[in-house]
């Protein structure tokens, strides 16, 4: 579907992958996600009713939501869960908004860890808010999306949320966490980042993120900090958990200085120590991302790691450009004797984040 002439507008939403600080940003921490090519539209137009209809091309079912719809008597398809959550968040934030009529298409994989749902909220809360007139953008809108989740009962982090809206054409984003601030870091020409869905489910990733989630949130407390970003390593050496964290944010910066470099081993070697100290430390791995990353290095990678919330979902890779289809089709071929699982692989570069157009009519 490239244009749909039925209705007014168009909102474009990337989905993310992280390059390296995973599990930091509910930390008040640092992380460097980018925004893919893989995204998420929603085509509508202002409602002529007090309803929100939408209809998805991916899935079976329209998606019906009147003003006395909630959660528990909303009886459509699951997705269209996220647009009453999404009213929730924009009403309790104060923002202006408006039935919209319209259709999704989206080419970020569910649940892979690709932030489906985080573009997802982010589109609805840009075209609802633009049907009233009023459109809300950058941080806001973040925050906006970030509240639905929670709303949804997910307890997740801004990362996510954050990557979809400020997204930047060949460019990383350092969020710092606790202040919300963003500072895009040029990527050094000539590489390339591929993604590998490992064909694992996340099964345990929503129950086991919100263990990680408090088991961080207690060791800062016991540390009588906020939160650990302002721990030093030395105070977390008997905690794994405080240790990955307290870690990753240091990698994290030595990251951007070696982009700043061009130097493109340090690069690598950073994302290999990320993975085993998720691995190690924080212990979000499983032994199929071990597999994916070590083939991926082996194929010729820089590094690699799995990103996201881990326990499945996607592994990430940097590599030279020209080498990036081949190392990601060699290792995803290795993987799949390996493990029996089919491995989804891409290259990807980093894009701009959330927008609205007006269709032309
Ligand atoms: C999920 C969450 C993010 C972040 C990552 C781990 O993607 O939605 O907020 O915590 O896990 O880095």
């Amino acid at each position: 579907m490239e244009t749909s002439p039925a209705f007014t507008h168009v909102v474009r939403v990337p989905g993310r992958v992280n390059l390296i600080g995973e599990h930091t940003d509910y930390q008040g921490g640092l992380c460097l996600p980018i925004a893919i090519e893989r995204r998420t539209r929603v085509h509508f137009s202002a409602s002529a009713t007090d309803a929100t209809t939408l209809r998805s091309e991916q899935f079976p079912g329209d998606a019906r939501v009147e003003p006395h719809t909630n959660l528990d008597t909303y009886d459509g398809p699951a997705w269209g869960r996220a647009i009453i959550a999404v009213t929730i968040a924009l009403t309790e934030r104060g923002h202006r908004f408006a039935p919209i009529t319209g259709a999704i298409d989206s080419t970020v994989p569910l649940g892979s860890g690709l932030s489906s749902s985080a573009a997802l909220n982010v589109a609805l809360a840009l075209a609802m808010t633009n049907a009233a007139g009023a459109p809300i953008t950058g941080t806001e809108l973040a925050l906006v999306a970030q509240r639905a989740e929670h709303v949804s009962g997910v307890p997740c982090g801004i990362m996510d949320q954050m990557a979809c809206v400020h997204g930047r054409a060949n460019h990383a984003l350092l969020l710092d966490c606790s202040d919300l601030s963003v500072l895009p870091i040029a990527m050094p020409a000539g590489v390339a980042v591929i993604v590998v869905h490992s064909g694992l489910p996340r099964a345990l990733a929503d129950s086991a993120y919100a263990e990680r989630r408090a088991a961080v949130e207690d060791a800062a407390a016991r540390l009588g900090v906020p939160t650990l970003r302002t721990a030093a390593l030395n105070h977390v050496v008997d905690d794994p958990y405080a240790h990955h964290v307290v870690s990753e944010n240091l990698r994290v910066t030595q990251f951007v200085e070696a982009a700043g470099a061009g130097d493109t081993s340090r690069m690598g070697m950073l994302l290999d120590e990320s993975h085993a100290s998720l691995a190690d430390d924080f212990m979000v791995s499983t032994p199929e991302l071990d597999v994916l990353t070590d083939l991926l290095r082996s194929e010729g990678a820089f590094g690699a790691r799995l990103t996201g919330a881990g326990f499945g979902g996607c592994v990430i890779a940097l590599s030279d450009q020209r080498a990036a289809e081949g190392i990601a089709q060699r290792a995803a071929e290795r993987y799949r004797s390996h493990t029996n699982l089919q491995p989804t692989p891409f290259v990807t570069t980093a894009t701009d984040g959330a927008m609205v157009t007006e269709t032309s009519r």
